[in-house]
């Protein structure tokens, strides 16, 4: 069996794109399966963000194939681990939960990694400058990740 990681941010078009890209890009597809949804509606059926697109790509990653979901209750069922970008997408998956076992699948990503910031920060409203930084933390925790596995 597949282990299933869901990466999970607000809008599933900047953060949680690229974290499914990048992990993707480090594991066994033959083994690792991830996808990647956002607890906010408002984006679904779209395309990640150009930006996203396009760092990613800067580090020869093709995420321009993502379509944009919302998170599901369901998610809790059919995936191992589900990681929060944030702490408000950790509450906002949390709120869904139906019992311990579903909230214990849930962690904020910055946790597999030794650093002071513990939040991959939402760069919608950023330059170009932001989406590098989100690329560089979602890089190493998807490292430390792929290493675990
Ligand atoms: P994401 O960024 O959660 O990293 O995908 C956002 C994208 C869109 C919005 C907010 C955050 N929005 O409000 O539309």
């Amino acid at each position: 069996m597949k282990t299933r990681i869901l990466m999970v941010c607000l809008g599933n078009i900047c953060r949680s794109p690229l974290a499914e890209g990048i992990l993707q890009s480090k594991t066994n597809p033959e083994k690792i399966f991830v996808d990647s949804a956002g607890t906010g509606g408002y984006h679904i059926g779209n395309m990640p963000d150009i930006r996203s697109i396009a760092v990613a790509q800067k580090y020869g990653i093709d995420i321009h194939q993502q379509k944009c979901r919302k998170f599901s209750p369901k998610d809790f069922e059919n995936f191992d681990v589900i990681y929060a970008m944030d702490n408000s997408n950790y509450s906002n998956i949390i709120a869904l939960a139906k019992n311990k076992e579903e909230i214990s699948k849930v962690k904020l990503l910055l946790s597999e990694i030794n650093i002071e910031t513990k939040e991959v920060p939402d760069p919608y409203y950023d330059k170009d400058e932001g989406f590098e930084i989100v690329f560089q933390l979602i890089d190493k925790a998807c490292e430390a990740i792929a290493k675990k596995l």
